[in-house]
């Protein structure tokens, strides 16, 4: 492989797992040019008091911020596979994780989820579950740990997309991994936002519906 690609490469990795002094670069830029989506993304999820969410992927934690401010009588937990963006969205949220109202810890989408069934109001994940293993496993994951009638929001914007079409492939993507894994999708949304196209795809556990998916694959901690 040339340096080049090599060094691209190494680039992109750092976002799906951020570590050393590079990842320490990659969490500050993050948290600054991010700001745009992670404000829409929790405009979109419309965060009432008593809420307890769960944000999956949370980066240097500023989505995590803007939550518990409006949950004032809630609970913010999160899992993030890098140790660096824990350590990071801490020290961000140290007066709130204080105080008891926010849990981070280190955590993969890729694993069962350390959290009983029937947990949460709310799951989020920003520009994460692109570099999960198996979404469809992971999105299953999630529906087990909402409360029924809980809803996923999926927010992303696919930086590979050239054109509108591909963006839309994208969200149909994924629209098909959370059918798959038993949820209800609800709602589709797009927003320009630089330098692509935003997704967001809010999708239901629903109450009435108590069947697993057909997938009978579950994710195990091997
Ligand atoms: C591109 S960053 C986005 C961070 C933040 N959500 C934002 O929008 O600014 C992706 C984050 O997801 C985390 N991540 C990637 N794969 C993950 C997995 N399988 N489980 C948990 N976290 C994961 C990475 O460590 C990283 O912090």
């Amino acid at each position: 492989m040339e340096i080049k690609q090599y060094t691209a490469r190494y680039i992109i990795s750092q976002f799906g797992n951020p570590r050393g002094f590079l990842g320490y670069l990659v969490g500050q830029a993050m948290a600054v040019k991010n700001r745009a989506r992670i404000q829409w993304a929790v405009e979109l999820l419309d965060v009432q008091k008593s809420d307890c969410i769960l944000e999956i992927g949370f980066g240097p934690g500023l989505a995590v911020r803007e939550m518990s401010k409006a949950a004032t009588s809630g609970f913010i937990a999160g899992i993030d596979r890098s140790e660096l963006m824990v350590r990071q969205a801490s020290h961000l949220n140290r007066k709130a994780i204080a105080r008891g109202k926010v849990e981070l810890k280190q955590g993969s989408a890729d694993k069962p989820l350390d959290y009983l069934a029937d947990s949460f109001d709310k799951v989020l994940a920003i520009n994460s579950h692109f570099f999960w293993e198996n979404p469809t496993l992971s999105f299953q994951e999630v529906r087990r740990v909402l409360k029924p009638d809980g809803l996923l929001f999926v927010v992303w914007q696919p930086r590979w997309a050239k054109t509108e079409e591909q963006v839309k492939n994208s969200a149909n993507k994924t629209s098909e991994q959370l059918s798959n894994a038993g949820f209800e999708l609800t709602e589709l949304k797009f927003k320009p936002l630089k330098p692509v196209t935003g997704i967001c795809a809010i999708a239901l556990k629903s109450a009435s519906k108590h069947t697993r998916n057909s997938n009978s694959e579950v994710l195990t901690n091997e």
